[in-house]
């Protein structure tokens, strides 16, 4: 396969659902292909429709679906693509084995996409927060199923502190500081 000629690498969101993984980082997507990236994003909402269909969220279901993921993202990271993850991922330990992975072919760059479940639920944009303290919906992580803080996260993105737009430009900003992604021209805006 013909090389991009660009570096590949992965930026890794991880964080409670409602916490921001999608937005930003479709956001932060959106602006690496302006500075003509080649870019993929692989949600977890989305990747569990086709790649991951028919897995629950059991900790060796979420196991499989992470590491579906990690796979697919080493394999694009190999081919210089841009690749922005989404995905709850609450498993420290599985964080680490998928690092691990794709740093055999490019960086990796963890973010923790950070709030707590108490604003989490209260944004509840999807109604399942409502779902999961009401007993309908179990094993609901930061419910009643665990979310590991990240021991290794390069990013920290506290969106309580920050609206969406400050979040992506934090992120960008540091994904330049560390050597990531070369420094923009200023977005317009
Ligand atoms: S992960 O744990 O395997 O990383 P993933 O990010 O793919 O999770 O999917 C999480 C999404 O699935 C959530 O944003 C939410 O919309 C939906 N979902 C449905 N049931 C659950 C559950 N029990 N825990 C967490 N998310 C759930």
């Amino acid at each position: 396969m013909a090389s991009t000629g660009q570096a590949g690498f992965t930026v890794w969101l991880t964080g409670l659902s409602g916490a921001g993984k999608t937005t930003i980082g479709h956001a932060v997507a959106a602006e690496l292909e302006r500075r003509g990236l080649h870019v993929e994003v692989l949600d977890g909402d989305i990747v569990r429709t086709h790649l991951s269909k028919g897995l629950g969220f059991s900790h060796e279901d979420r196991d499989t679906n992470i590491e579906r993921i990690g796979w697919v993202a080493s394999r694009l990271t190999r081919h210089g693509a841009a690749v922005v993850v989404a995905a709850i991922s609450p498993y420290d330990g599985t964080r680490k084995r998928v690092r691990a992975l794709v740093e055999e072919q490019g960086p990796f760059v963890e973010v923790w996409v950070k709030a707590p479940v108490e604003e989490c639920a209260r944004r509840d944009v999807k109604g399942l927060y409502a779902k999961a303290f009401a007993g309908e919906i179990t094993q609901f992580t930061g419910v009643d199923d665990p979310y590991e803080e990240p021991e290794d996260a390069e990013i920290v993105a506290d969106t309580v502190s920050r609206s969406p737009e400050e979040s992506v430009a934090f992120v960008l900003s540091e994904l330049e500081r560390l050597g990531v992604v070369a420094v923009g021209a200023p977005t317009a805006g």
